[in-house]
């Protein structure tokens, strides 16, 4: 018989062989001072492209006021309840209705966190005699949705139709069998790399295989569509998504999310989400700021105007430096360079240091071995002198990399420390 902890000292994890090295800078960074597009890294200014805050509404003079005002009224913490039992309020109502007419749908109902929303409402939705067909990049919290099926469940290959088909087709076949239905599973858009999911496409296949369509739709909510109410309204679909789902964590500057669809499937998940059953209401600071937020992202299109500038200023700059951004379609900037993990550490460190510019920084196992991907978030809160100072960092980064000046370096400095990584 083993030992789990002596397993865990054994194998740390992919990430977690890194962490004596990474934590506290490449992985778990301590960044200081309010959320903005600059702020203090390891007692230094840097200009700062990881914060989600699209909209920039996070240190909005009217969002702080709401929020402030709101925790004052009724305390950081009320309602002390879960919604079935205690912790429905009008005020939960009310932005359940507006977030409702916002994405177009007949009704809505709020999660106090989006991952364990998504949890759940996979779990809801489903019984072992359904089959669920996802996208194979799909967000951890829809791998962990799936992974409390009792049934069957397929993946198709990234965004790639005529794989879904395919795995319809099966799917169809396990279904009638088992007398089940299909829930189909994307994001409206993917976080990492940018692009939209083919919600239209997916959403054409109804006419030829019956199923539901489940969207994540994270970091489209707010930024795409002429409303705002993301990809579906983008592509011109949104009637077409069966549950929509996004979360406050982006350009709602919050915490918690929601879930919005015809008036029986919400009303049957409220009653059956077993991660709002069984656990705390969405606090009030969050539900009156909340409400603030939507007003503002219904009455001032200019700020998602501005985030689009801003957005469009950052892609093109570095595309011209020669940059490989993908098949990136939104407002997520990545930057795809082929190289370790430890020129990815020398790189980053470069670019924070010596250039005083913060980007987040993914290796495998997250994107394939042998990539980095440095991903900027623009906000509408960017200005045209960060956004230059950005592309002239990148510039002389990319005169670094031409150069082979990062795989010297590591060359150096792992024979210098004895340092050695497994490969991945
Ligand atoms: C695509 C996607 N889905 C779900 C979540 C989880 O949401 P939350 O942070 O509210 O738990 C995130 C991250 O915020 C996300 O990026």
């Amino acid at each position: 018989m083993k030992d789990i902890f002596e397993r865990i000292k054994q194998n740390p994890g992919p990430l977690g062989q890194f962490a004596d090295y990474g934590e506290g800078y490449f992985i778990f960074p301590r960044l200081e001072g309010p959320i903005g597009p600059r702020m203090k890294f390891q007692g230094k200014e840097v200009i700062f492209w990881s914060a989600n805050d699209y909209l920039g509404l996070c240190n909005h003079p009217e969002v702080l006021e709401a929020d402030a005002k709101a925790a004052a009224e009724y305390g950081m913490f009320y309602p002390m309840g879960a919604r079935a039992m205690s912790g429905e309020t009008d005020n939960h109502l009310k932005l359940e209705k507006e977030l409702a007419s916002f994405v177009m749908k007949d009704s809505a109902y709020l999660l106090n966190f989006g991952y364990q929303g998504m949890v759940s409402i996979i779990d809801a939705l489903v019984t072992r005699h359904d089959v669920i067909v996802y996208d194979a990049d799909s967000h951890a919290c829809i791998i962990d949705g799936v992974r409390l099926h009792m049934g069957t469940s397929f993946t198709y290959r990234h965004n790639d139709i005529a794989s879904l088909e395919k795995n319809l087709e099966r799917a169809t076949k396990v279904a009638e069998q088992n007398g089940g239905g299909i829930l189909v599973i994307t994001e409206g858009v993917f976080g990492m790399r940018g692009q939209q999911g083919k919600l239209k496409e997916i959403a054409d296949l109804k006419k030829k295989f019956s199923f539901r369509l489940l969207v994540d739709d994270a970091h489209g909510f707010g930024t795409l569509g002429k409303t705002g109410a993301g990809a579906g309204e983008e592509q011109g679909c949104q009637d077409d998504i069966d549950v929509y789902f996004s979360t406050f964590a982006k350009s709602m500057a919050g915490f918690g999310a929601f879930v919005a669809g015809n008036k029986e499937v919400v009303r049957y998940l409220k009653f059956n989400l077993r991660s709002q059953i069984f656990a705390k209401s969405l606090t009030m600071p969050m539900v009156v700021g909340g409400l603030k937020r939507l007003e503002l992202l219904r009455t001032r299109p200019e700020i998602k105007a501005k985030l689009w500038e801003n957005v469009n200023k950052l892609q093109s700059g570095l595309k011209n430096l020669g940059y490989n951004l993908g098949e990136t379609n939104t407002c997520v900037t990545p930057v795809f360079i082929q190289g370790s993990p430890v020129e990815a550490t020398l790189l980053v460190k470069d670019l924070r240091e010596n250039y005083g510019i913060f980007t987040s920084v993914v290796v495998y196992p997250v994107i394939p071995k042998g990539n980095i991907l440095l991903r900027l978030i623009p906000t509408a809160s960017h200005t045209d002198a960060e956004i230059n100072e950005t592309l002239e960092a990148f510039a002389a980064l990319k005169d670094k990399l031409t150069s082979g000046f990062y795989k010297e370096q590591e060359a150096k400095l792992l024979a210098e420390q004895g340092l050695e990584f497994q490969p991945l």
